[in-house]
C-alpha cells in the first residue's frame, strides 16, 4: 500500500464540495495513509462528521462542542503528528485566514501550528476566486510554500462557469502522494534549468528588462529537484525564494547568462531554457547617469545579445538533451519550430505569451511541446504542473 507509515491531517471547510472529500478520505485509508479528519462548523452543515468517522476510522474532530481551551492540546498533537496537511475544499476563508495568520477554530489553529507540508485545493465561486484580496492570499501562500491543487475550470455548483471548482479527489490524491512519495527518476541526472529575466542597464540607474518572474523556470527546478536530479538553476533576478535543495546561481545580464552557461553546460545531463533573456543591449553603457535636456527625446543604439541558447546548442554533447521555450505574441508554432532548429534543441515548449492564463508572471501556462517527430498541445495547467509534463518528456528523450 503506497500510503502505509504516513498521517494525513485532512482539513474539510464548507463549501459543497465537501462531499467529494469523503472519496479522498476513502482513497487515503485504502492506500493506508492514517487519517485524521478535521471538519470547520460550516463543513459540518454539508457533510455529517460521522461519515468521515467511518471512513478514516478516527473521531473527527470539529468546532461544534470544542471549547477553546481543548484546542491548546488537540491542535498541537495532530499538528505534529501530520505527514502532510491537506484542507480539501479550502474556501476563500480559510486561505485568508492562512495568509493573515489566524488562528480561531480548530482548523486554522491546527494548520498555523503544523511544521508539515500544506497541500490546498480551493473550492469556491469564480467571481471569489479571481477577487484581488483571494488571488493576493492565494500568491502570499504560494511564496510561503503552501502547495496547490486547482482550482479546476468548468460549471460551477452555484451556475456560474469558470475556474473555481474543486479539483477531483484522484487529482488531489495524486498530488498527495508526490509529495509524500516523489518519484524518483532523475536521480544521479545534472540538470541546469534557466530562470527569470535578464537586465541590461543603460546607466548606473537604469536597465531594460522584461516581464518574467522566473515561475516558470522555478517550477521546472523544484520539479526536477524532487524527482532526484542535481539541479543549478541559472536566475535571473527575481523575487521568489530559492527552491530547497537546488543549487541557485544568480546573474543579472544575457552576458552574465551566457558566461555562467558556458561554465556550468559541459557537466549537465539535461539543460532547459525558461529564461527570458534580453536580445538587445545598450551598445554603450553611461557611466554617470543620463540627464534630461531641453529637446524631450532620447535615442539609445541597440546591439544583439548572445544567443545563449544557440551557443549551448552548437557545443552540444553526444546523449545531452537541450530543450527551449518559445515566447511568441503570433505565429506561435511557426517561430517555434524554426527556434527548435536554429537553436539545436531536442524540444522547444512553445508559449504564446498574450494568452490570458499563459506566459509571464502568472501561475500558469499553456503550452505546446514541439519536436521534429511533431507537436502536442496542453490545456491550461498549473506551471508545477508543465514542468512535470516537460520533465517527463525531458527524461523519455534523454533515454532515447
Ligand atoms: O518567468 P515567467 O513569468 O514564469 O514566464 C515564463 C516565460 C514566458 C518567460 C517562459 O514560459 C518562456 O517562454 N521563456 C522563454 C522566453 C524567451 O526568451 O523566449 P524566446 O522565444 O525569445 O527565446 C527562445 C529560447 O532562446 C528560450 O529558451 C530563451 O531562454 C533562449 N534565449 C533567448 C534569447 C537569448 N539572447 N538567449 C537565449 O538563450
Amino acid at each position: 500500500m503506497k500510503l502505509t507509515g504516513k498521517t494525513v491531517v485532512l482539513g474539510i471547510t464548507g463549501g459543497i464540495a465537501a462531499y467529494k472529500a469523503c472519496e479522498l478520505c476513502s482513497r487515503l485509508r485504502k492506500a493506508g495513509a492514517e487519517t485524521y479528519v478535521i471538519m470547520t462548523k460550516n463543513a459540518c452543515q454539508f457533510v455529517a462528521p460521522l461519515s468521515f468517522e467511518t471512513l478514516s476510522n478516527h473521531p473527527v474532530v470539529t468546532d461544534t462542542f470544542a471549547r477553546p481551551e481543548t484546542w491548546e492540546v488537540e491542535h498541537v498533537a495532530l499538528a505534529k503528528k501530520a505527514d502532510i496537511f491537506v484542507i480539501a475544499p479550502a474556501t476563500a476563508n480559510i486561505m485568508a485566514k492562512m495568509a493573515c495568520g489566524i488562528a480561531d477554530d480548530m482548523l486554522s489553529t491546527t494548520v498555523l501550528a503544523t511544521k508539515a507540508p500544506v497541500l490546498i485545493a480551493p473550492a469556491m465561486n469564480t467571481g471569489m476566486w479571481d477577487n484581488a484580496a483571494t488571488q493576493a492570499n492565494a500568491e502570499t501562500l504560494k511564496r510561503r510554500g503552501v502547495h496547490f491543487v486547482g482550482p479546476e475550470g468548468g460549471y460551477l455548483a452555484c451556475g456560474d462557469t469558470g475556474a473555481g471548482r474543486m479539483s477531483e479527489p484522484e487529482a488531489i490524491f495524486d498530488a498527495i502522494c508526490s509529495m509524500l512519495c516523489p518519484v524518483q527518476d532523475m536521480a544521479g541526472l545534472n540538470v541546469l534549468v534557466t530562470a527569470g529575466p535578464t537586465r541590461e542597464a543603460l546607466d548606473p540607474v537604469r536597465y531594460i528588462t522584461n516581464h518574467s518572474s522566473g515561475k516558470m523556470g522555478y517550477a521546472v527546478a523544484e520539479a526536477a529537484r524532487k524527482r532526484g536530479a542535481n539541479v543549478t538553476l541559472l536566475s535571473g533576478p527575481v523575487q521568489l525564494n530559492a527552491p530547497e535543495g537546488v543549487q541557485v546561481v544568480d546573474v543579472t545580464s544575457t552576458q552574465d547568462l551566457y558566461d555562467r552557461m558556458m561554465e556550468y553546460c559541459e557537466k549537465q545531463h539535461i539543460i532547459i531554457q525558461a529564461a527570458a533573456p534580453a536580445d538587445f543591449t545598450p551598445l554603450s553603457f553611461a557611466e554617470e547617469k543620463i540627464k534630461k535636456d531641453d529637446d524631450g527625446n532620447i535615442t539609445f543604439i541597440m546591439k544583439q545579445t548572445q544567443d545563449v541558447a544557440q551557443a549551448v546548442g552548437k557545443r552540444k554533447l553526444p546523449g545531452q538533451v537541450l530543450i527551449g521555450f518559445a515566447a511568441e505574441t503570433e505565429k506561435v508554432n511557426e517561430h517555434a519550430k524554426k527556434k527548435l532548429a536554429k537553436k539545436n534543441l531536442d524540444m522547444i515548449v512553445a508559449n504564446d505569451v498574450t494568452m490570458p492564463g499563459a506566459g509571464f508572471n502568472v501561475d500558469t501556462n499553456i503550452v505546446t511541446f514541439i519536436t521534429e517527430d511533431g507537436m502536442e498541445d496542453m490545456p491550461q495547467l498549473s506551471k508545477a504542473d508543465v514542468a512535470e509534463k516537460l520533465l517527463d518528456r525531458a527524461l523519455k528523450l534523454y533515454r532515447k
